[in-house]
């Protein structure tokens, strides 16, 4: 059986024959490349976080204050990474977290239709996110078999809202993921610098002016009065006041999985999890929300511990390598997203960096497991695997 870490087998035996890979091995040169690659302000939007970016920076570096205890005569020949998920058998842990303007981290443009065409190639399922540049109905018809979530911004008006879940349904994602940590747009310096804001411009926008509950409310087409519609988009794109009292209606608009996205506290997980979600998504939208906060990897534990068992915990923020991965599992993690580093392989090499940045955090996941004696998934999220310095 074939185990994820045989990529690096392909890279050296490859190299016999003189070819070394085209794309970067390593986070730091895959980001600095992507920065080369990418329009000022669009690398500034996807690197950029909140403030002076402690929290981001701290999301990486909090993974360096735990660490795996080897453990030898293990068994770890082979190496099985897979879990169930949503009702959906997955080869991996690993997903790929929603990126609003991942389109435009493609040369062309489709950066979403080409992150469905890495999920379809590589299994690993895509989280498609509400400010796309294509309608998410293009997006899902690239899916292939890999299974397709969809991340909601709830919209102030709730006609469109339910307009979103419909279609996303209707094109076959398979859960609702509603991110509640972007009621309202953190302080992002890099971008205030620039002044630039893609989805002001009428960029990635696509949900929207392909919706007819929003195209209705609009004096002039999108594609009229572009201007006008960014600024509907603007003044209605979410709800500052959405409360706990909102959350059954937000259940009843769908009878796919709910998950919430952005739930750090033991307290709200309890709640989320008593007021019926299928799934509880830790994460601190990789620091670009809230400054000065902790790391969401030491957010972790306690919210593994509060969902005890009773629904999926998906973990997200500072994921750069496989090591992470093994890392976020061994805390709890029932599966762990990927932020930027996808979109640094989308900016440089099209779906087929994504799938390169996909099978480097797996190989170097699965190799970890190997050199240290954890065959499954449950032998790393027992207990003792991993220890705190
Ligand atoms: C450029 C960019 C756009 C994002 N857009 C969304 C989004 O549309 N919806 C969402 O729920 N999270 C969004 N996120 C947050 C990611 O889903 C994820 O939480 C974050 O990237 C994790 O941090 P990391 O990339 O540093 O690992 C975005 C993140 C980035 C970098």
């Amino acid at each position: 059986m074939p185990n994820f870490g045989d990529f690096q087998l392909e890279i050296y035996l490859a190299g016999l024959s003189g070819i070394r890979p085209s794309l970067p091995m390593s986070y730091s040169e895959l980001a600095a490349r992507a920065e080369a690659a990418l329009a000022p302000d669009i690398y500034s939007y996807v690197a950029g976080g909140a403030g002076n970016e402690f929290t981001q920076d701290e999301n990486v570096r909090a993974f360096d204050r735990y660490g795996l205890m080897p453990r030898m005569l293990a068994g770890a020949a082979e190496r099985d990474l897979g879990i169930d998920l949503l009702g959906h058998r997955l080869p991996s842990p690993l997903l790929l977290a929603p990126v609003g303007v991942i389109g435009l981290c493609a040369r062309d443009g489709h950066g979403d239709i080409a992150t469905a065409q890495a999920a379809a190639r590589t299994g690993v399922p895509m989280i498609a996110s509400t400010l796309s540049a294509d309608p998410l109905e293009e997006v899902a018809q690239h899916l292939g078999d890999t299974p397709g979530f969809f991340q909601l911004y709830t919209p102030a008006d709730r006609e469109l809202a339910a307009s979103f879940v419909a279609r996303a349904e209707a094109a076959g994602f398979s859960a609702l993921i509603v991110t509640l940590d972007t009621q309202i747009l953190g302080w992002r310096p890099r971008d205030l610098g620039l002044a630039s804001f893609p989805q002001l411009q009428g960029k990635c926008l696509a949900n929207y002016f392909s919706d007819p509950v929003f195209c209705a409310k609009l004096a002039a087409p999108p594609e009229e009065d572009p201007r006008a519609a960014a600024l509907a988009w603007a003044l209605g794109f979410s709800d500052p006041a959405l409360s706990w009292d909102d959350l059954a209606w937000l259940r009843s608009l769908t009878t796919l999985p709910l998950l919430l996205k952005g739930l750090c506290h033991p307290e709200d997980v309890r709640r989320a999890i008593d007021s019926g979600v299928d799934g509880i998504y830790c994460s601190n939208h990789g620091g670009r929300q809230a400054n000065g906060g902790l790391a969401a990897i030491d957010l972790l534990e306690p919210v593994v511990e509060a969902a005890d068992g009773r629904v999926p915990v998906i973990f997200d923020s500072g994921v750069r390598g496989g090591e992470h991965v093994v890392k976020a599992v061994a805390l709890g993690a029932t599966a762990v997203g990927v932020g930027r580093p996808y979109a640094w392989g989308l900016a440089l090499g099209g779906v087929d960096g994504i799938v390169h940045v996909l099978r480097s955090l797996l190989a170097e996941a699965d190799l970890l497991m190997a050199v240290d004696g954890y065959p499954t998934l449950a032998h790393l999220a027992a207990p003792g695997s991993l220890l705190r310095r």
